[in-house]
């Protein structure tokens, strides 16, 4: 059972053990499962899907459940769940998805006052028929399945917000806080792939939109033979690519996940309109093998694993 005390053992023992870089060697981490990856510097919520991992192999969705929820949940997070950055009319809207080993996808989009998204896609993903829910339709289906209303504003975004207001341009920050999208991959000692993703998109985009987070294939895939891809960024480059699902495939095709992530942005590269934006891809393989890059400097990503835990600065192409 996860508590504060055992979370504060696990922390201790991990922070304490030689580090080793993950892309080193990347072939050590073959026998280093369970390996728990995750976009920017997510280390309390590495730790807990690490811990639930190590306990319990099968619990690997509620391993994910579990780390994305504490990031949803902290207010001081403001781009993800309760504390995320508002739309252009003041509302903040969440996206999310989850994808197990076995190829089954839950997702909301434009999800109004509830504050775990992920978890209403988990439930969708194992209550209902769909895949993907979307705006009052994903609210209704939250609250029957027991979620309550929540006010996701805090007064700090609120204030930001109304400070915007006042010239009301659209500029996204780069690696804005340094701390966009939770993307989340984990392998346990089954060698069994899940992932999950969670945001409240772009500050200040225009009511309505939907990034790239709660799409299969774009903010994350899973497929259990091969691996798993998660995404941060701008949402626009990640979805006009399919970054996620293009890396998985590449992995199939015998790339690495460091060289899949590579090829993956370099497409993004060639486009026209990326500048002042930035993607950062993940990616894990089969082997536990971690691969990340991105479009330009400043993205970082966490892996915990029997290594320890670390936040390393990714490579990138700009
Ligand atoms: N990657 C998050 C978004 O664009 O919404």
């Amino acid at each position: 059972m996860f508590n504060r005390r055992s979370f504060n053992k696990i922390l201790s023992a991990l922070l304490v053990s030689p580090l080793m870089s993950c892309q080193s060697n990347p072939k050590d981490n073959a026998s280093h499962k369970p390996l728990v990856l995750s976009t920017w510097n997510n280390k309390e919520a590495n730790l807990i899907a690490y811990q639930i991992l190590k306990e319990n192999p099968s619990s690997i969705l509620d391993a994910i459940e579990k780390a994305v929820n504490s990031v949803e949940s902290n207010p001081l997070d403001v781009s993800v769940g309760y504390g995320g950055s508002p739309d252009s009319s003041g509302n903040v809207t969440l996206d999310a998805c989850i994808m197990d080993h076995n190829g089954n996808a839950g997702s909301v989009c434009f999800l109004k006052d509830i504050k775990n998204a992920v978890s209403v896609a988990r439930k969708v993903m194992e209550n209902s028929p769909h895949v993907m829910l979307c705006g009052q339709g994903a609210k209704e289906f939250a609250l029957l399945n027991g979620f309550t209303v929540f006010d996701l504003l805090t007064p700090q975004s609120k204030n930001k917000f109304l400070k915007w207001k006042e010239k009301a341009v659209f500029e996204p920050e780069i690696n804005s806080e340094r701390h966009d999208t939770i993307g989340l991959l984990a392998i346990n000692s089954l060698s069994n792939l899940s992932g999950a993703c969670s945001t409240s998109g772009l500050s200040y985009k225009l009511p309505g939109r939907v990034g790239d987070s709660p799409i299969i294939g774009s903010g994350l895939y899973v497929d259990n033979e091969v691996g798993a891809s998660t995404a941060t960024g701008y949402g626009e480059l990640v979805m006009q690519s399919c970054s996620s699902f293009l890396i998985v495939e590449l992995m199939r095709s015998g790339m690495t996940p460091m060289i899949a992530c590579k090829e993956a942005i370099k497409r993004i590269s060639l486009r026209t309109d990326i500048e002042n934006k930035q993607v950062g891809l993940l990616a894990l393989d089969k082997l536990g093998q971690v691969g990340a890059f991105a479009l330009r400097r400043g993205f970082n990503y966490t892996v915990a694993d029997i290594n320890g835990l670390q936040t390393l600065e990714s490579e990138y192409f700009l």
